[in-house]
């Protein structure tokens, strides 16, 4: 962290001169350890945020103009704009339109920022990961501007302010999942979340002698224009159609029971896969929930791999890559759980591994990964972090 923290110092000295006034924040990423595409369908999911995150070094000008930098993308240079100017759509493909959609999000709320500034970002989140640095960036960005301009925002709403971003500036229709955990953060804990009303609980993690590994395909993903919004389409035309019958306003009211009587109601074979990986996977959180609390790790590994066969095989949005780690990862000795995590399509697996067969699990993987695809996968060991956050500068004398 101290690298970064210095690196980030001296490249904004060298794009925008003096490090007089210069703040620097940190936002986290996030793992869900269960609960996929249940956020949308007012299900409960079960992430926690990572100290794996991204910095940034801002300090407020004296006019409206805004510059961008990020260390992440070098070759995009120094983005420059002003506190008004932008519009969704207009950056294209571009890393700048997850802040500019923050601060776009800002002005639909009526809060506009009375000066622009100069700003750098760095990230240690491997970009396409599925381990949220957009939204990182979104929530960063979110409490930068607060502290910097004094809104009177808690870190909920800015975890709906990036939500709002990501939906509407970027066209990518998320849940609330990946804010949520970048905002609400706690270091040790899972966030154990209802998003039909956004009550939460936090849950210490204490996996004792088992480890949380991340395993990344190094397959890039790409939610925005992906089957992503399709999934979301059809879990909203099989909702539609049990409504016929039943007084739900989503997948997640359901029970096993009531699922099973009324699934003939959405009279495609389909979108009644849809419906069940999301009333399922729901009902799995709940159910994983218990067995952290009760200490039952065995029982938390088997709804993990459950998670994952049903987001292949019913969901469909797991892919070979994702399929061959955890089904390797499945056959090794003292693995508890394994399965994909984040939005799928490639991204990275998250497992729960005795610590004494972590070696036996990386060289397995490992092999079998580059035998199969021809390149490599990575590992990340990342702790448990917390939510947003200013850090201190130390000076050198
Ligand atoms: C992405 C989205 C989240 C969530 C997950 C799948 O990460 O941003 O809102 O839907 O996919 O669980």
């Amino acid at each position: 962290m101290e690298k970064i923290r210095e690196e980030l110092l001296s490249k904004f000295k060298e794009l925008y001169g003096d490090e007089e006034g210069i703040r620097v924040f940190f936002a986290p990423g996030r793992v869900n350890l269960i609960g996929e595409h249940t956020d949308y369908n007012g299900g409960h999911v079960f992430p926690c945020a990572l100290s794996l995150g991204t910095y940034a070094a801002v300090r407020v000008r004296k006019d409206q103009n805004i510059r961008f930098y990020s260390m992440n993308f070098p070759d995009c240079g120094v983005l420059e704009t002003n506190i008004y100017e932008f519009r969704p759509g207009e950056e294209g493909e571009n890393w700048s339109s997850y802040p500019m959609g923050v601060i776009w999000a800002f002005r639909e709320r009526g809060l506009f920022l009375e000066n622009g500034f100069d700003i750098c970002y760095s990230g240690n989140i491997p970009s396409g990961s599925g381990l949220s640095s957009s939204a990182s960036i979104e929530v960063l960005t979110g409490y930068l501007l607060r502290e910097l301009f004094h809104f009177p925002l808690e870190l909920l709403d800015l975890a709906l302010l990036g939500q709002d971003a990501e939906n509407r500036y970027n066209g990518m229709n998320c849940g609330i999942m990946d804010q949520f955990a970048s905002a609400m953060g706690k270091k040790y804990h899972a966030i154990y979340l209802n998003t039909e009303d956004l009550s939460f609980e936090y849950a210490l993690l204490d996996f004792r002698d088992l480890r949380l590994i991340i395993t990344n395909t190094n397959k890039k993903h790409k939610l925005v224009g992906s089957a992503y919004n399709d999934r979301r389409r059809e879990c909203e035309e099989a909702l539609s159609r049990l409504q016929w019958r039943l007084p739900i306003h989503s997948l997640g009211e359901l029970d096993e029971e009531s699922f099973e009587e009324y699934r003939f109601l959405i009279g495609d074979p389909l979108l009644e896969k849809r419906a069940k990986h999301a009333v399922y996977e729901n009902l799995r959180v709940i159910d994983a929930y218990i067995a952290l609390q009760q200490d039952d790790l065995r029982h938390f590994g088997i709804l993990m791999n459950e998670s994952h066969i049903s987001l292949r095989d019913d969901y469909e949005v797991s892919c070979p890559e994702l399929d061959l780690l955890t089904s390797e990862a499945w056959k090794t000795q003292g693995v508890f759980g394994s399965r994909m995590t984040g939005g799928g399509f490639g991204g990275c697996t998250v497992s729960l591994v005795h610590k004494d067969a972590l070696p036996e699990f990386k060289k397995r993987l490992k092999s079998q990964y580059q035998k199969s695809f021809g390149y490599p996968c990575s590992f990340y060991q990342p702790e448990v972090g917390g939510g947003p956050a200013e850090l201190r500068i130390r000076r050198k004398k």
